[in-house]
């Protein structure tokens, strides 16, 4: 079935927008998509499933227990064909049902079993969508990485006014457009990132920190997830939200961040190491706050781990990336950390360039490996995200 178009799932649920759908698979099809419909029962009372053989040329679904003569045709051939999955429109039931895993029909099942990304175009009554409940589910189909376009502000078909109606065709196939050209080249990866700096107590209410924001490492984190892999995120305090799609693990102290990553570094296929882990830390952590009158004259310092040194020495077949914060001689530096550390990869910055860097949203990085050195422009965070993880990959496929 190799003929270079992509195959597109469209789901149909049963709401009266579904004649809208028609427009739609007639778009995708000209658009030069395979599109194959699974329809749900309810659906079937709206629109035919001979309109949509008609309109795609393929064969439309609606139960799990039709004879097939085909019997290559099971319960998740099409989960398995399809390189995106749209449902639209999509009832509050079925949002429901998806959100929570239930797979009673053909269409959830696609939808449960497929890896592929979901796009989803909700179309109910207005009270439907506002109830909490429903937002709840929206939210979850979201935080698992599925694209949903919001309804449209309108008459609706029963009369009510407000937010509810199937959002246009046009930003379906939009969306639908943008998603299946996301590169998933970290599908079925585990990929392990640290970001952010660490805080090294005291005293309870007193650290030694640094400037490190976690942009850069947040980027890489969310990135991977939207290439398919499953990401662990190991960050020190930074106020950035939970990356959209990764397993995320707030630790304070260098100690805690090395103990999070070794605790995963065996499963990881790629380690991304963007934290700016403190080098020292005060040798005695005083457990009650210190009053000023007893304020130390000097604060003892030793050494911390070195996560990323410790991950080099072990060399357990991850693609090592590390990072170089440096004032001068920033290539020599990057190459000397890339030997000694056994990196695969190090992304070296000028720290001292004022207004790039720490906590800025862009910056210029050197990537350094074995075979070559390249110098990026200033770019965007999530761009040099995507620039590493490029990189990342392509040293996965020569392993
Ligand atoms: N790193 C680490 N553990 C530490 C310190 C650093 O894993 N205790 C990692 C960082 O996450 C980064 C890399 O090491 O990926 C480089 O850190 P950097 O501070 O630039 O270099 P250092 O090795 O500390 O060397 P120096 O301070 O001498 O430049």
């Amino acid at each position: 079935m190799s003929d270079g178009r992509k195959t597109i799932v469209v789901g149909v649920t049963g709401g009266i927008a579904a004649y809208k759908t028609c427009e739609l698979v007639r778009a995708l099809v000209r658009d030069g998509y395979r599109v194959k419909v699974v329809m749900t029962e309810a659906a079937t009372r709206f629109v035919s499933p001979l309109t949509f053989r008609t309109l795609s040329a393929e064969p439309v679904t609606v139960s799990m227990w039709a004879d097939e003569p085909d019997a290559k045709i099971h319960h998740i051939s099409l989960a398995e064909e399809a390189d995106l999955m749209v449902i639209a429109p999509c009832t509050a039931n079925v949002i429901a049902k998806i959100a929570h895993g239930r797979a009673d029909d053909m269409l959830t099942t696609t939808a449960l079993a497929t890896e592929a990304p979901l796009v989803i175009a909700p179309a109910m009554n207005v009270h439907m969508w506002r109830k909490d409940v429903t937002q709840r589910n929206v939210a979850v189909l979201r935080s698992r990485g599925a694209v949903v376009i919001d309804p449209t502000h309108g008459e609706l078909a029963c009369g009510d006014v407000g937010e509810g109606r199937l959002a246009s065709v046009e930003s379906i196939v939009e969306a639908v457009a943008a998603e299946a050209v996301r590169v998933r080249d970290l599908m079925g990866k585990h990929v392990l990132v640290t970001a952010g700096g660490t805080h090294e107590p005291i005293d309870p209410v007193r650290y030694i920190g640094n400037h490190s924001s976690g942009k850069t490492g947040f980027a890489v984190a969310e990135e991977a997830a939207r290439r398919g892999a499953r990401v662990f995120l190991v960050t020190g305090p930074s106020h950035l939200p939970d990356p959209f799609g990764c397993e995320v693990v707030r630790v304070q102290t260098a100690l805690q961040m090395r103990a999070a990553v070794l605790a995963r570094a065996d499963a990881a296929d790629v380690i991304v190491m963007s934290a700016a882990v403190a080098d020292f830390r005060p040798a005695t952590a005083s457990s009650d706050k210190i009053k000023k009158t007893d304020a130390p004259a000097q604060i003892t310092l030793e050494r911390n781990p070195d996560i990323l040194s410790e991950l080099g020495a072990r060399n357990g077949g991850a693609v090592l990336v590390g990072f170089a914060a440096e004032t001068s001689e920033v290539e020599e530096n990057a190459k000397a950390k890339l030997e000694a550390k056994c990196c695969d990869l190090i992304v070296a910055n000028d720290v001292s360039d004022p207004v790039l860097g720490f906590g800025t949203d862009e910056n210029r990085v050197l990537l350094v490996t074995r075979d070559a050195v390249e110098r990026l422009d200033v770019l965007p965070k999530a761009a040099i995200a995507r620039e590493i993880l490029d990189r990342a990959v392509r040293l996965l496929e020569e392993r």
